[in-house]
């Protein structure tokens, strides 16, 4: 089984992007900025934050981070956005998921403006990825997509399964696998039968939010599996990451596979430089 090391690709990639920074920086005397957002305690969010920001600082992107308390108002939240919306200096908004219950998160991604959006969640971002007039793609999906290219695996004409159906990843990432030509079964929490579909597929891209939900029974032998999952597991007291899939199961079965972690996460984290990038050059065409 060949090991798709996410972690390797994400450092290559974040190369070409730091040089990307650099020379955006040189014409336009300023860096692309990412501001960050970030409502209540929750602990997993705050890593995913604190290595958000970290990996700006890494390819030169300059970061805002906003962190605002539990009982933060929708008023207070949406004059924020508002505000950097206006500022120059901010290319990309990011409001870390999931929001406190009380806030709808439908309202609050709406005030972000799609010109300013990497995440690629307003309407009006989902709509162009949709008819393929894509502004910029959605991070996990375009990282998977990415993961891919990387090891030379083809995609067109496979029978592809994706397991999720989430704005972020199930949604985006079986339209991005549509576009490569797979055809695509998207497979969900009411779906009955899960396996029946995966036992059949070239590629699986699973985003269930289950953990060690699938395991080797479930996949065509020589398949390729990739994990979107991330849970969190206290074992002999020490944390540890795993996914929706038990790797552990695959070697000698299934042809590739991700790990987690050093598979797909941290491969999320270098789209979202590329989007923010990609953000700041489109606005500079704009005006
Ligand atoms: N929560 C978990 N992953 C993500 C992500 O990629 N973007 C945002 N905004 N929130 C998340």
């Amino acid at each position: 089984m060949q090991l798709l090391d996410g972690k390797a690709v994400a450092v290559k990639k974040r190369q070409e992007i730091a040089e990307n920074v650099e020379e955006f920086i040189q014409s336009q005397q300023r860096a692309p900025g990412l501001a960050v957002v970030l409502v209540g305690e929750d602990p997993a969010s705050a890593v995913y934050v604190r290595n958000k920001i970290k990996a700006c600082e890494q390819v030169g992107v300059l970061s805002f981070e906003h962190r605002l308390p539990e009982r933060t108002s929708l008023k207070e939240l949406q004059t924020l956005i508002t505000r950097l919306n206006q500022d120059d200096q901010v290319d990309g908004i990011l409001v870390q998921l999931p929001l406190p219950k009380r806030l709808n998160e439908h309202d609050v991604l709406s005030w972000i403006d799609p010109q300013k959006d990497p995440d690629g969640l307003t309407t009006e971002n989902l709509g162009l990825m949709l008819s393929g007039r894509a502004r910029i793609y959605s991070c996990t999906p375009n990282g998977v997509m990415e993961i891919l290219k990387h090891y030379d695996i083809s995609i067109e004409g496979k029978l592809a399964v994706v397991v999720g159906r989430s704005n972020i990843v199930g949604k985006p990432m079986a339209l991005l696998l549509q576009h490569a030509n797979a055809t695509v079964t998207v497979c969900h929490s009411r779906t009955p039968d899960i396996s029946l579909h995966t036992k059949q597929a070239d590629l699986v891209v699973v985003a269930a939010g289950k953990k060690a939900l699938l395991g080797k029974k479930d996949f065509k032998q020589g398949a390729v599996v990739v994990d979107v999952g991330m849970h969190r597991e206290v074992v002999d007291g020490k944390t540890k990451l795993c996914g929706d899939v038990r790797f552990e199961e695959l070697d000698g079965w299934v042809s590739a596979a991700t790990p987690v972690p050093g598979g797909v996460g941290p491969m999320t984290i270098t789209m979202l430089l590329h989007n923010t990038l990609q953000l700041a050059k489109q606005r500079l065409e704009v005006g």
